[in-house]
C-alpha cells in the first residue's frame, strides 16, 4: 500500500516537530508494510518569504494530488504587519477552503500520567475524554460582506443548511462510535444564524436515534467545560466558537504542545498540532513534539481505520510520560527535561517496544 503525505513544516518550531513526527510516520509505516512517499513544500511565512504568499500554487497542487497533509505550524510576529490576505494565517485558511476540509476535529483527552499538570484539579480533569468538532471552512471566518475602514469593520456570520448538516452529520456519527452524546454549541438566545443552525442539528439528529443530543449556550459552554468537562462527549460547534472552546479544552489536559488535530473534507485531510509556532523557542530543539506525533495518530487512523496504530502511539506518549520524561513546557521539578530529539526518540522505543509485545504483533490491516 501507498500513502502520500505532503509535508508543510511551516515556521517557528513548525519544522522540529514535523521531523519528529515524520520518523514516527515512516515507523508506523514499517510496521504494516505502507510505502510512505513524503514530499515537503512551503507554506506561511516562509512561503511568504520566498514567493510573497503563503500559499503558492504548488503547495496547494501538492496536497490535493497526496492522501495526506501533515503541518507543522504556521506564522511569527515578522509577518503581523503583512495585510491580512498576506499574512500566514490566511494562508492557513485558504489551505482549508481550497481542500474542503470542513470538520476539524479536536480530542481533549488527559493522559494518566498527567492529571497533575493541569491547571484545574485533578477529580476535575482525571479520566476527561471529549472531542471538540469544529466547522472550518465557513461562518465568520468566511462570511461575506467583510471589510475594515477607519471608523468601522465588519464580518458576517452565516451558514448555509448544506454546511451545517455535513457537519452535524460528522459530530452524530462519532458519537455514536464513542459514548453517545452530541453537545450542539451555539448562541441561539441572540442570533438568527445559530437559531438556523440548532434547528438543522434538530433535524439531523432525528438520524441517529442512539446519540442524545443537547444544546448548549457558548457562553455557559465554556464555564461548563472548566467546571465539568468530563460531562461532554463531542462537542458540535462553528468555526469562531470552536476555535476559542478548543483552547480553553487545550488547557484542561495541561499544556497544548499535547493536543493533536485532524482536517477532514471529502477527499483531503489535513493532520497538524493544535499550538502555534512558538517563534520564541523556534531552532532550540526544546519543543514538545507530543501534539505531532499524537497528530500522526490520528492520520493513520483516519486514513485506513488503523485505531491500533493510533493507540501504540497515545500508548508510548503515555508510557514516555510516566517515565517522567518531560520537555521543558510541561515538567515538573525533578522531571528529566528531554530536547525535542530525545522525547521523540524515547517515543519510539516505546513504539518498538509495543509492537513487539504479543498483544501488539497480531495487529495487521
Ligand atoms: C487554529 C488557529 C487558526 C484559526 C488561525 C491561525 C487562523 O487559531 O487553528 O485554531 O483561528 O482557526
Ligand atoms: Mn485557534
Amino acid at each position: 500500500m501507498n500513502l502520500k503525505v505532503t509535508l508543510l513544516p511551516g515556521d517557528g518550531i513548525g519544522p522540529e516537530v514535523t521531523e519528529a513526527a515524520v520518523k514516527v510516520m515512516q515507523h508506523t509505516a514499517d510496521k504494516y508494510d505502507i510505502q510512505l512517499e513524503l514530499r515537503e513544500e512551503l507554506f506561511g511565512g516562509c512561503a511568504y518569504d520566498k514567493h510573497g504568499t503563503p500559499l503558492t500554487e504548488q503547495t496547494l497542487a501538492a496536497c490535493r494530488e497526496s492522501n495526506a497533509v501533515f503541518l507543522g505550524a504556521v506564522g511569527g510576529n515578522q509577518w503581523d504587519g503583512l495585510p491580512q490576505h498576506l499574512k500566514p494565517e490566511a494562508g492557513l485558511l485558504k489551505l482549508r477552503r481550497e481542500l474542503g476540509l470542513y470538520a476539524n476535529v479536536r480530542p481533549a483527552r488527559v493522559f494518566s500520567s498527567f492529571v497533575q499538570s493541569s491547571s484545574l484539579k485533578n477529580e476535575v480533569v482525571r479520566d476527561v475524554d471529549f472531542v471538540v468538532m469544529r466547522e472550518l471552512t465557513g461562518g465568520i471566518y468566511f462570511g461575506a460582506p467583510r471589510g475594515v475602514e477607519a471608523d468601522k469593520g465588519w464580518n458576517t456570520m452565516s451558514y448555509e443548511r448544506h454546511e451545517v448538516e455535513r457537519i452535524a452529520r460528522k459530530a452524530f456519527e462519532l458519537a455514536r462510535d464513542r459514548r453517545g452524546r452530541v453537545t450542539s454549541v451555539d448562541k441561539a438566545n441572540v442570533l438568527e444564524v445559530s437559531q438556523f443552525w440548532r434547528n438543522i442539528v434538530r433535524e439531523v439528529s432525528r438520524d441517529y436515534p442512539s446519540v442524545a443530543l443537547s444544546h448548549m449556550y457558548v457562553d455557559n459552554a465554556a464555564m461548563q467545560i472548566v467546571r465539568d468537562p468530563k460531562q461532554f462527549d463531542v462537542i458540535l460547534t462553528s468555526n469562531l466558537f470552536g476555535d476559542i472552546l478548543s483552547d480553553i479544552a487545550g488547557m484542561i489536559t495541561g499544556s497544548l504542545g499535547m493536543l493533536p488535530s485532524a482536517s477532514i473534507g471529502h477527499s483531503h485531510a489535513l493532520f497538524e498540532p493544535v499550538h502555534g509556532s512558538a517563534p520564541d523557542i523556534a531552532g532550540k530543539n526544546i519543543a514538545n513534539p507530543i501534539a505531532a506525533i499524537s497528530s500522526v495518530g490520528m492520520m493513520f487512523e483516519h486514513l485506513f481505520q488503523m485505531s491500533k496504530a493510533a493507540q501504540v502511539i497515545e500508548r508510548a506518549i503515555d508510557n514516555t510520560l510516566q517515565q517522567g520524561y518531560r520537555t521543558a513546557d510541561i515538567a515538573r521539578p525533578g522531571d528529566r527535561v528531554l530536547s525535542t530529539t530525545e522525547m521523540t526518540s524515547h517515543i519510539l522505543e516505546q513504539c518498538e517496544d509495543l509492537y513487539n509485545t504479543e498483544a501488539i504483533r497480531v495487529f495487521t490491516l
